[in-house]
């Protein structure tokens, strides 16, 4: 059963299928450009949702966050250049890093009770150290489901600025946030404390299920940045996105409010779900605090051997996760489930699940 990757198995919100079928019965798919009216779409969402204040100059399109994740490394950093991520945090992070042949240098999250914190002297210290270039930021955080809170934001790019760190902040799932909780962005906290050496990178694509049409978002204030980045993308010829991307963020934009509102819904169900079940079964299985984003977080440690959990996991329950030790060095034991899916699923999930580990307890018996 698929609980690892990120994204869900709900359709795209009407508006989205509408918007596509119309372009498909128009039947000419030349070189596009933005549809008009994009921008406002997008920033009406915002006003809507966290009140984040983008520039239409800012913007860039690209084909994916961990592209151009990849371009932006290319682009602000040299081989060898020390290059800053909060593990545990989703690997392509880590792979971009090692591909581009800069060095990964790390400032682990520290876990206090059930949640997880910034170490800002830990951090800071590595900066200084390993002479870092540039920070990852993950905002929500996964695989953590943490919702880094504006003071957080603050502390981290108020160090970020001083030691002249170039900052990346990933908030692809800036949409996905649950319970009371308030998302920030970077690029608000930044341009309270007049910051300039900021990207951020989001898409609708993990929000509105549309990660296959392959678009997303670079937002760059910095007239300088975003003059370096444009040559560089010039010189590898890069293409502009596909009409589909386009017309189906604009339509989610537009009116997929009410669909992300029922979806977070869902996802809170599933959650609690899972939370009741799985604590019943097992009081000793610690499911952290989900924030944000619809990966849950969960510590097998205190019931399976943490070098058995694949074990159990995959080949008896037959359930397909996202192992702890793909976001951390310390990580096995982990696992990350999607819950982007049914209650149905997640409850056949959980019962394989439940059923596994006690035959597991039943084996070490
Ligand atoms: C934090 C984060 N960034 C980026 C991505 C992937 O983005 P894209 O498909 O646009 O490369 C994911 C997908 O799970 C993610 O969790």
């Amino acid at each position: 059963m698929p609980l690892w990757v990120a994204d869900m198995d709900f359709a795209a919100p009407k508006a989205v299928e509408k918007a596509l079928q119309q372009l498909v019965a128009q039947g000419t798919f030349g070189y596009g450009i933005p549809p008009s009216g994009y921008f406002s779409a997008y920033q009406g969402w915002q006003d809507r949702h966290w009140g984040t204040k983008f520039e239409e100059k800012w913007l860039s399109f690209s084909t994916g966050v961990v592209q151009s994740l990849v371009d932006l490394l290319h682009c602000f950093t040299e081989p060898d250049d020390g290059i800053l991520i909060q593990p545990p945090v989703y690997y392509p992070f880590f792979d971009s890093i090692k591909e581009t042949k800069r060095r990964l240098i790390e400032a682990p999250l520290q876990k206090v009770g059930n949640s997880y914190r910034i170490d800002f002297a830990a951090f800071e210290a590595q900066i200084i150290e390993e002479k870092v270039k540039l920070f990852i930021l993950c905002s929500p955080h996964n695989p953590v489901g943490r919702v880094w809170q504006e003071e957080e934001l603050h502390q981290l790019l108020a160090i970020c600025q001083k030691h002249e760190v170039v900052v990346i902040a990933d908030e692809i799932h800036r949409e996905l946030i649950l319970g009371d909780q308030q998302f920030v962005s970077a690029i608000t906290v930044a341009q309270r404390l007049g910051i300039e050496k900021l990207i951020v990178l989001d898409s609708p694509s993990k929000t509105f299920n549309l990660a296959g049409l392959l678009l997303s978002h670079v937002w760059i204030p910095d007239l300088e940045m975003r003059t370096t980045y444009h040559a560089w993308c010039r010189q590898y010829k890069q293409t502009e996105v596909n009409c589909f991307g386009l017309t189906a963020a604009k339509a989610a934009y537009e009116s997929g409010d009410q669909w992300l509102a029922d979806l977070l819904s869902v996802v809170v169900a599933n959650e609690e779900m899972i939370r009741q079940q799985l604590q019943e079964a097992f009081p000793k299985i610690e499911l952290l605090p989900l924030e944000g984003t619809y990966l849950l977080w969960v510590d097998l440690r205190q019931v399976i051997a943490k070098e058995r959990t694949k074990h159990v996991i995959q080949d008896t329950a037959g359930l397909a996760v996202d192992y702890g030790e793909w976001f951390a060095k310390d990580g096995q034991g982990l696992i990350r489930l999607s819950l982007a899916t049914t209650p149905t699923i997640i409850q056949q999930a959980l019962d394989r699940m439940i059923e596994a580990i006690k035959k597991e307890e039943r084996h070490d018996d």
